[in-house]
């Protein structure tokens, strides 16, 4: 079989997953791993040998062995993501991390993991619903979402769930998923059955210790989740309801959360999951802080720092919607012309050293109307030099990490005015606000105006999201699906 196999392409750089994918559309030779040392040996793969199929053909396996018997689909949406390398001489295992029902479909998680318990390949297979009536192993990750959202009320809660743990502040990895008891739901509170989690800037801050300075540990991050109602009290959403939920005091990475019920949200039948969790929290920020806080009008100029991002881009599309003319600023080229994607008008780098000069330049002179600043720290000085007469500055974050210092007279022979807001803040004056302000985007974005740049990721790659929030290199917001 070896020999039959057209020549390996040498390459002078690192060999890519598409490498590999083209060698394996060229050769026929989608064996799901290749570990036969002479292969591997003749091979300029070195020692990366997975290909593609394992996601396909493992998952299908596992299902298989978990039904007890073989019927399996003909068809299947797989999508993989490689952690590897599998060594020479490797043996590897599959295991269930998850299974989640959703509009008809199950998606399923599986990792394969070296003989080291390295994980390898991380795989996600969504599979029509009608393929997996029942699992007939007990335990966690053999539950069938099945189960879980034909349960009416607390019994039918499974005892535990997936759930990252960190043990410690520090760097991504410290973030392990782990399987644990579901928390206690007190009278209040709605349990719910996790579909898609939002990640946002702020759980970066929380991982490293910077958010809250007397978080305890061990605990669980994440803010924002969407789902279905497994359990909850008689006057809320009932089972099977389709919900986002804010977490405001974490807890959201995991399969099952569990909350009260002024803090779920219904949505509209028919919201994907990932789009609730994509929008909710950035969302409701950019609305109150383009409505409520900059009152941005027809005709207005809004400076947009971060336009790249999940908060900012969603903040551009909103001014642009108003008739309102959005300078931006990004960091990098590609990162630029995503701004320029959203609608921006002018695109400029965050340089503090010329941004008065070039937002002047923008604006015949006269400086922006509004600054939408979810960055501080060194640009908040400059753009605050760059706002006209009577201009607002509303404060939404602080990506720089740095100080936005100000000498408050400056602003008085402008006329000017800075505010600042956090949005659990807002929720938590009127509990009226967020279903309406939840319900005002996902409107918007039913109706084609809100646009949101959404990257969706199996969960258990959620280090690699928070290194790439780090590196400044994610445009959009990242979405962990289950
Ligand atoms: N007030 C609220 O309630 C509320 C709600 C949601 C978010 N926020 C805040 O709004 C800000 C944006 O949130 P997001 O989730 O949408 O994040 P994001 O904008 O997707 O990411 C942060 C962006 O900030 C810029 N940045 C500048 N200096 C940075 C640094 N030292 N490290 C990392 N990034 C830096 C980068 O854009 P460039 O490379 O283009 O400069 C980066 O892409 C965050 O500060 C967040 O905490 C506040």
């Amino acid at each position: 079989m070896t020999a039959a196999w057209p020549p390996f392409v040498p390459v002078a750089r690192t060999v890519t997953q598409e490498d590999i994918d083209d060698y394996a559309a060229r050769s026929g030779d989608f064996n799901p791993l290749h570990v036969d040392p002479a292969y591997a040996a003749a091979g300029p793969f070195g020692t990366v040998v997975a290909h593609g199929p394992i996601g396909l053909q493992t998952c299908f396996a596992a299902l298989a062995g978990w039904l007890g018997a073989g019927e399996l689909p003909a068809r299947a949406e797989v999508d993989v993501a490689y952690r590897g390398p599998v060594r020479l001489g490797d043996t590897v295992t599959c295991r269930a991390v998850s299974i989640v029902a959703h509009a008809g479909r199950v998606v399923l998680t599986l990792t394969v993991e070296n003989q080291r318990g390295e994980e390898v390949v991380q795989a996600l297979a969504s599979l029509p619903r009608a393929v997996v009536p029942t699992l007939r192993r007990s335990g966690h990750h053999a539950r069938s979402a099945a189960t879980m959202s034909a349960s009416a009320g607390r019994d039918g809660v499974p005892a535990t769930r997936s759930a990252v743990r960190l043990a410690a502040f520090g760097p991504p990895d410290a973030m392990r998923w782990t399987e644990e008891p579901i928390p206690a739901a007190g009278p209040d509170d709605v349990v719910v059955a996790v579909a898609a989690i939002g990640v946002n800037f702020a759980d970066t801050m929380v991982r490293r210790g910077e958010y809250r300075r007397d978080q305890p540990l061990a605990f669980t991050p994440g803010f924002e989740v969407a789902g279905h109602v497994l359990a909850g009290p008689a006057t809320g959403p009932p089972p099977g309801t389709p919900v986002a939920v804010f977490c405001e005091h974490g807890g959201g990475y995991a399969d099952v959360v569990v909350a009260p019920a002024d803090r779920v949200y219904p949505l509209p039948p028919g919201t994907e999951p990932t789009v609730a969790a994509g929008l909710f929290l950035q969302g409701t920020t950019a609305l109150y802080a383009v409505h409520r806080y900059g009152r941005v009008r027809a005709g207005d100029t809004v400076l947009v720092p971060a336009a790249s991002g999940g908060l900012g881009g969603l903040v551009v599309q909103l001014c642009v919607a108003l008739g309102a003319h959005v300078v931006a600023l990004a960091s990098t080229p590609a990162k630029r012309e995503v701004a320029r994607a959203h609608g921006a008008h002018v695109v400029l780098p965050p340089d503090p050293d010329g941004l008065p000069a070039a937002v002047r330049e923008a604006t015949g002179g006269r400086g922006c109307d509004v600054v939408i600043d979810g960055v501080g720290g060194p640009l908040f000085p400059a753009a605050l030099r760059a706002l006209a007469m009577n201009g607002r500055y509303v404060v939404v974050g602080s990506a720089s990490q740095a100080p936005a210092s100000l000498d408050a007279r400056v602003l008085m022979p402008r006329g000017q005015t800075v505010s600042g807001f956090v949005v659990a803040r807002v929720m938590e004056e009127d509990p009226a606000e967020p279903q309406a302000a939840l319900d005002e985007i996902l409107a918007l974005h039913a109706a084609g105006a809100l646009r949101p740049s959404i990257t969706v990721v199996p969960a258990a790659a959620v280090a690699d999201v928070h290194r790439r929030i780090e590196a400044r290199t994610l445009t959009g917001k990242a979405v962990l699906t289950l």
